[in-house]
């Protein structure tokens, strides 16, 4: 992550090109994802945290198609990656991150999302919010129903290209709203929707399943 490291505040950081045919296949990623919330302390890879984005929103034909299909191509979501290096927008037309924020917040992210304090040891948290206006604008109320499948679309790319990498992730919807929106000062209008904590998953540490 050194290049996002040294950049500041407003700059952009044009990262790896992604690749598009790894070593595993999908069916193992689907058998093997579970939630994991325990990670080691080890930095990603600019390379992974590219990857991962691109799993997530990243554009993959010329007319700006995304990895995630979104209703009415509409593409509602926003992600931003929490990482010790600060706050960083993901630009999919040009992916690339722009520094939005400076500094370590991964505690009070943690703090946020009910105090699950494990969150706080990723390495990178990824966090989706929605801007529910670009897709309700064009559907109405049912573009709310909408937003939210695209986030879970998304999200679930971002989880199984994680297990793909050998990484660990876990979903976070326990979240106080306003909160999120604060710590990672999400723009008027945006909604956090769904968080995930990815990394290097912490060998002999059983993950307990939680129910929310
Ligand atoms: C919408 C949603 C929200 C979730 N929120 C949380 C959460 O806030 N914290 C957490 O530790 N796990 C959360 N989970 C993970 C579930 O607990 C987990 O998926 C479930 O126990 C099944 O286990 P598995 O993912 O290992 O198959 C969430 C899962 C989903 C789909």
């Amino acid at each position: 992550m050194e290049t996002l490291l040294e950049s500041a505040v407003g700059q952009t950081a044009t990262l790896p090109e992604p690749t598009r045919e790894g070593a595993h296949s999908l069916e193992a990623a689907l058998a093997k994802r579970r939630s994991r919330r325990h990670y080691e302390d080890r930095p990603l890879t600019l390379e992974q945290v590219s990857q991962l984005l691109w799993a997530a929103q990243g554009q993959t034909d010329p007319r700006g198609r995304r990895a995630a299909p979104s209703a009415g191509g509409c593409y509602p979501l926003e992600l931003d990656v929490v990482s010790a290096q600060g706050v960083l927008r993901y630009l999919p037309d040009a992916h690339a991150l722009r520094k939005r924020l400076e500094g370590d917040l991964r505690v009070e992210c943690a703090q946020a999302c009910s105090g699950q304090m494990f969150m706080a040891a990723a390495p990178v948290t990824f966090c989706f919010s929605a801007v529910y206006e670009r897709t309700t604008g064009r559907y109405g109320e049912r573009g709310v129903r909408y937003v939210h499948m695209d986030a879970g679309i998304a999200a679930e790319n971002l989880h199984l290209q994680a297990e793909a990498l050998g990484l660990g992730s876990v979903a976070i919807g326990a979240f106080n709203d306003d909160e999120v929106a604060r710590v990672l000062g999400l723009p008027a209008g945006e909604k956090p929707l769904y968080l995930v904590p990815v990394g290097y998953v912490q060998a002999r540490r059983p993950d307990a399943a939680r129910d929310s």
